[in-house]
């Protein structure tokens, strides 16, 4: 699939975000090692601080599916104003981290779809060896 197709797939998972107080539909895709591929969006909650993000609900979804090894990860934030603002949070960016995502893909919900490494995005990101 190519980074395109993949942004389109994140559009499509952010257009079924529970995020009624926001406002701010995200999705994501994962890429597996296998080239599986698990969507997300965020769920926000009545509890503000309960909502989860697109990219940890994706890469909660890879996990409990077996996954173990991510490859890209692809985020459309279908509200941003432009690619800009449509960027992964730190802690998302951590989330990514731990399962060693190579790719990152952004965009926003029309236009410019953008890669990156995940060392871009998180230099010397801090991650333990589990030694799996
Ligand atoms: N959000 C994500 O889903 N991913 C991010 O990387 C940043 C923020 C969500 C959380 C909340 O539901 C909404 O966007 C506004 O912060």
């Amino acid at each position: 699939m190519t980074s395109s197709e993949l942004a389109e797939s994140a559009r499509k998972a952010a257009e079924r975000a529970y995020a009624p107080y926001s406002g701010f539909r995200v999705g994501a895709v994962v890429v597996a090692d296998d080239g599986s591929q698990y969507q997300g969006s965020n769920v926000e909650n009545a509890a503000y601080g309960a909502a989860i993000c697109a990219e940890g609900a994706a890469i909660s979804h890879a996990i409990a599916s077996g996954v173990r090894k991510i490859r890209i990860v692809a985020v459309a934030c279908v509200d941003a104003d432009s690619v800009d603002g449509a960027y992964p949070c730190g802690n998302c960016r951590q989330l990514m981290n731990e399962f060693g995502a190579e790719k990152i893909i952004v965009t926003a919900g029309f236009g410019e779809v953008r890669e990156h490494t995940l060392e871009e995005l998180l230099p010397y990101g801090f991650k333990l060896d589990t030694g799996s």
